[in-house]
Formats: C-alpha cells, sequence, structure tokens
C-alpha cells in the first residue's frame, strides 16, 4: 500500500478525501479532532508542490424530500471546517461552493503549486452515496492523482471513497493513503489478527443495539478470549437468559442470536451482574442498584453496577491486547458514569497491553474523562473500525487503493 510520502505530486492536482464530519452546532465546530488528524497529510502534499484539493461529507443529506434536502445542506455546510483549516494550516484555504460542474472545474483549475481547496460537502451530490459513475467520472476527470484519508468513511464504498480512485488507477494515475489511514491500518491490525504473544485478547463492547453489532460480536468470538458486554445491549444478552429486565430496551428479534451466541461463546461472553437503575430515563426519581442480573419491574437499566464494575476491571487487568467500542451505560448523565469510567480507567491502566478505541461515543468517553493519551490508539472511525474487524482487516475505501 503506497504512502502519501511515496509520491510524486509536484504540480499535479491530488484529490484527497478526508473525514471533516465533525459535529457541528449552528455553524460552530464542537470538536475539531478529525480536522486536526488530516494535517500532516495535507501538510505533506503541500510540501511535496501538490495542488490539494480536499474532500469530505458532513453529516447526512436525505435526497428523496425536497424541503428536507434543502435543511440538511444548510445544517451540514462545509464552509466553518475550510475556516477552521485556515487557522490550523496557517495559509488560505479557498472553499468551492459548487461540487460538480463549471465552478468547481474553475476553481480546481486556477490553484497554484502548494494551495489548499476545500469543495463543499460531497453528500450535496445525489450520486455521492450510490458512488455513481457519472460523477466519480467528473471528479475523477480533475485529479491527477489521489489520496484517501478519511479512515472515518473507509467502509463507504461512495463515489469520493471508492469511484474516483477506482477511475484513476485504471487510467494509470497515482492513488495512495494518507498517514491516518496507514496509522489506524497498522494499529487496528493488531486487533484483527492477534498472535498468541498478545493474548489475552479482551473486547469490551457497548452500546445500544445488539442488532448493528451482530457481525462484530460473531467476529469477535473467533479472535478475543474475553468479550464483556454493557450498555443496553446486554439487557438483549440477559432476556434472551431468561432475566428479569424491566423496562429496559431489548431487541426482540435478536433474542434468539443472543441466546446462541451466549452459548456458543462457551464462557467467553461476560455480561453484567449488577446493574443501576432508574425508573426513567429522562427524569429518573428514583436510583437504585439491583442485587443481581435482575431489573425489577418499573425500572430500567442505566448503567452496570459495583459487582460488575469489579468484574470487568478483573478481566481487563489480565488484557495484553484491548479493544472497546461503546460506553457501559448511560455516560452522558452523571448518575450513570461510574461504570463507563471505571472501564476508561482499568483499561488506562494496563501496563505492557495494546489498548484500542474504536471511535465513537467510547472516543468521546474517553476524552471527556482525561485518558485519551493513556490509550495505544483512539480510532478516529467507529463504523470503519467495526468493519475492519468484521471483514478480517478489508474496507472497500482503503483495499480499492491496493
Ligand atoms: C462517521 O462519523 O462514522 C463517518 O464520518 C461516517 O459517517 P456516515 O456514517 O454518515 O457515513
Amino acid at each position: 500500500m503506497k504512502i502519501v510520502n511515496e509520491m510524486n505530486v509536484e504540480n499535479k492536482v491530488v484529490f484527497v478525501r478526508c473525514d471533516f464530519n465533525v459535529p457541528l452546532k449552528d455553524g460552530t465546530i464542537r470538536d475539531d479532532n478529525r480536522i486536526v488528524a488530516a494535517l500532516d497529510t495535507i501538510k505533506e502534499l503541500i510540501s511535496k508542490g501538490a495542488k490539494v484539493v480536499l474532500m469530505s461529507h458532513l453529516g447526512k443529506v436525505d435526497h428523496k424530500d425536497p424541503v428536507k434536502c434543502e435543511q440538511d445542506k444548510a445544517k451540514n455546510n462545509m464552509a466553518p471546517v475550510a475556516k477552521r483549516l485556515e487557522e490550523l494550516l496557517k495559509q488560505k484555504v479557498y472553499f468551492c461552493e459548487a461540487t460538480r460542474g463549471e465552478k468547481l472545474k474553475e476553481a480546481v483549475m486556477s490553484l497554484k503549486k502548494g494551495e489548499v481547496l476545500l469543495m463543499q460537502n460531497t453528500r450535496y451530490e445525489k450520486g455521492e452515496s450510490k458512488n455513481d459513475l457519472e460523477l466519480s467520472k467528473e471528479w475523477a476527470s480533475l485529479a491527477d492523482a489521489y489520496v484517501m484519508d478519511a479512515f472515518g468513511s473507509a467502509h463507504r464504498a461512495h463515489a469520493s471513497t471508492y469511484g474516483i480512485p477506482e477511475i484513476l488507477k485504471s487510467q494509470g494515475k497515482e492513488t495512495a493513503v494518507g498517514y491516518l489511514v496507514a496509522k489506524e491500518v497498522k494499529a487496528l491490525d493488531k486487533v484483527v489478527n492477534v498472535k498468541k504473544e498478545d493474548r489475552p485478547y479482551v473486547a469490551i463492547l457497548g452500546g445500544f443495539k445488539v442488532s448493528d453489532k451482530i457481525k462484530v460480536i460473531e467476529s469477535l468470538l473467533k479472535k478475543c478470549d474475553k468479550i464483556l458486554i454493557g450498555g443496553a445491549m446486554a439487557y438483549t444478552f440477559n432476556k434472551a437468559l431468561g432475566k428479569e429486565i424491566g423496562t429496559s430496551p431489548f431487541e426482540e428479534d435478536q433474542l434468539e442470536f443472543a441466546l446462541r451466541c451466549y452459548k456458543e461463546a462457551n464462557g467467553k461472553i461476560v455480561l453484567p451482574i449488577d446493574c443501576v437503575v432508574a425508573n426513567d430515563f429522562d427524569n429518573p426519581t428514583e436510583i437504585k442498584v439491583t442485587e443481581d442480573s435482575n431489573i425489577p419491574a418499573g425500572f430500567m437499566g442505566m448503567d452496570v453496577g459495583p459487582k460488575t464494575r469489579e468484574l470487568y476491571i478483573k478481566e481487563i487487568s489480565k488484557a495484553k491486547t484491548l479493544f472497546w467500542n461503546g460506553p457501559v451505560g448511560v455516560f452522558e448523565k452523571e448518575q450513570f458514569v461510574a461504570g463507563t469510567v471505571a472501564v476508561c480507567k482499568a483499561c488506562a491502566e494496563l501496563n505492557n497491553a495494546f489498548t484500542v478505541i474504536g471511535g465513537g461515543d467510547s472516543a468521546a468517553a474517553v476524552k471527556q474523562f482525561g485518558y485519551k493519551d493513556k490509550f495505544s490508539h483512539v480510532s478516529t472511525g467507529g463504523g470503519a473500525s467495526l468493519e475492519m474487524i468484521e471483514n478480517d482487516g478489508h474496507l472497500p475505501g482503503i483495499d480499492v487503493i491496493g
């Protein structure tokens, strides 16, 4: 796999797919992590004298409903990203409102060596998510070379992540991955292909739905020595095992899978043995800790209990390789943060272990609790890191680079 520093791109137009899908509120970027993570690649291309064209999606755009489409476009305008990039790069970043057509062509053609342009949100184009051939051809026709640095979007075979490099490669043009993708692949490979000497391998899976994580659970069962399951997902498992779960959310259609999976795991799956429960999600007036994994009627599980925390800490402390995706409780609410903090602290305190956070909410949690620097790798891609594990190290947006 070629990396950006091996490219020969002086005076060439290089399209760089980044993942600038950052949280925006009223036009203000709330977390610029993903922009910062792309800087090394952009700086490398600038120093090589390339004409750098950055592209990314931001949020979702509903093209089926015209009114919603316009609202989504207004909400997911990429202009603040250009402004932030300009501050971070300390050089002018041109912003092109157009995502195709003459205006985009003119903006790209007028770039000089070492200059940077960001185009508007790729999802403004209806054909982007469908990997539309005409759109891919139009974008590819403007580029001399392509760099994939959007790790968080590498599980999407879209026009900007797949169509362009596929066409450019067939024309013998240079394609490569950026520094961010190279770093992510190297780190995630260690939780995909775990060597004997790097075991025990412990995975912690939290979050809401079992259905979102079926494939990763199946894949991790083959790779891991232990899987600790927390978050709302645990209630589907516990219900499948015949436990009372009160008013906790669960997925009826996943009960069979959960039961089969638990049995086949042969002791590898660790579920909560007690819970912090509340009588209401939004306005809890009664909060208590259950004796065991049964939750009384009228209460819902909000976090793992103290006995489960101890059990998790014990399992985590044995790990030599660790992967964590998804908080184990409703950590946004102070009363239910203890489980996720305990997991975070136990992982962060591991010595001589390779620890990976699989993006999303768990990445936000480790940042919030101040443990980010204590992990070997905090991935910028939630969905992408899970799919990478599911597909044994393969993602379409990276495989296409070759
Ligand atoms: C993410 O935030 O996980 C990536 O940017 C992918 O976004 P998507 O799920 O909208 O494709």
